[in-house]
């Protein structure tokens, strides 16, 4: 894959974007009566009567040094949804390309694709939740232009094979987006580092789960330089609130603490899945590199319903391919994990 500006919609390529005020100015020692904003500080927040700025400059270079890559292959979104939504909207023509997806599989890169009337091209995982890369290089048509990669997957939570992923990478002619929002809990299968080397590869990560921000709503796609102008040019112009940058900014000086976050998940997750197996109605606890597991049960229905009832929400997926009757549950606190594994043991199934 050479050229993968050639990959963006016409319309897209020759969009003038909106220059924002604060583009132009950020506003070290300026009066600003240039974006119509308050200019009276009514909050102990610094200058939240300002607009943010749009590219958020600073802490992109607090990321690019943690990541291993530079600021310019960065782009912040509102969650890493805002991610899978722009670049749906700026690779794909409506009616005519198509994205490509492995199920089962997080829901909103479809979603995405049809609010955008893309045709969603569905391949299905093997029974292991396994990528049949072979098998998906056959069949892909031309029309996909954007190939979503979930790694881990959601719901499975397993992950795929690098040499899958490169395959696809070095085979396809289109993009293909590795979605590691949770990649966190088992960061050597990231594939960061190969966003040099292909540059039709877009990674996703986000700061909603490991870093426990997802109230913040913060996102990342990290890619080439020029997929990421691409991004910025069609994002809206202050897409991240300075509330939120500061809390990120926070978060990333403290890595320590998310780091103690993971390993206390990361054996949370141990400890449900030796408890889960247990339970008669519990057949399958499938190995999972995220921070929830999915079981498959005798009655996914019966089990959601009864924890319902007793407060304890999980996800049911029974509907999804390959799912059939499995429930996904996300590693909760000590005590909540607890609370779950006891009202179990009174479930009579
Ligand atoms: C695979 C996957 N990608 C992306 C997201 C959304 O992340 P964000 O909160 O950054 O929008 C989720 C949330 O559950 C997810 O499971």
């Amino acid at each position: 894959m050479e050229n993968v500006t050639s990959l963006v919609r016409p319309n897209i390529a020759s969009l003038k974007p909106y220059s924002s005020a604060r583009s132009e100015f950020t506003g070290e020692n300026k009066i600003l009566l240039d974006a119509n904003e308050n200019p009276f500080e009514l909050w102990e927040m610094e200058k939240i009567n300002r607009y943010p700025d749009p590219l958020q400059t600073n802490v992109k270079q607090i990321i690019a040094q943690i990541k291993g890559i530079k600021p310019e292959q960065l782009f912040i979104g509102n969650g890493s949804d805002e991610a899978v939504d722009l670049i749906i909207r700026c690779f794909c023509e409506p009616a005519s390309d198509r994205i490509a997806i492995f199920e089962p599989t997080y829901g909103m890169y479809s979603v995405c694709a049809t609010i955008n009337n893309i045709g969603v091209e569905k391949y299905l995982l093997k029974d292991d939740f396994c990528i049949d890369a072979d098998s998906f290089l056959n069949r892909v048509t031309k029309d996909v232009k954007v190939v979503f990669i979930c790694n881990p997957n959601n719901p499975t939570g397993n992950s795929q094979k690098f040499g899958v992923i490169e395959q696809i990478l070095s085979e396809i002619n289109g993009l293909v987006v590795v979605d590691e929002a949770y990649i966190d809990f088992c960061s050597d299968k990231s594939v960061v580092s190969l966003v040099n080397r292909y540059p039709n590869l877009i990674v996703l990560q986000t700061f909603s789960k490991a870093w426990g921000l997802a109230g913040a709503r913060i996102g990342l796609a990290i890619a080439n330089r020029q997929i990421i102008s691409i991004l910025n040019r069609v994002k809206f112009p202050y897409n991240i609130g300075k509330p939120s940058l500061q809390i990120l900014k926070n978060s990333l000086s403290n890595k320590a603490l998310m780091e103690k976050f993971i390993a206390q998940i990361t054996g949370e997750r141990q400890n449900l899945y030796e408890q889960l197996k247990q339970f008669s109605f519990i057949t399958m606890v499938y190995p999972s590199e995220a921070n929830f597991l999915l079981v498959k049960t005798t009655n996914a229905q019966k089990i959601y319903t009864y924890l319902l009832d007793k407060n304890i929400v999980v996800r049911n997926r029974s509907h999804e391919p390959l799912c059939s009757n499995c429930l996904r549950i996300t590693v909760g606190t000590p005590a909540e994990n607890q609370i779950l594994i006891e009202t179990l043991k009174k479930l009579n199934l």
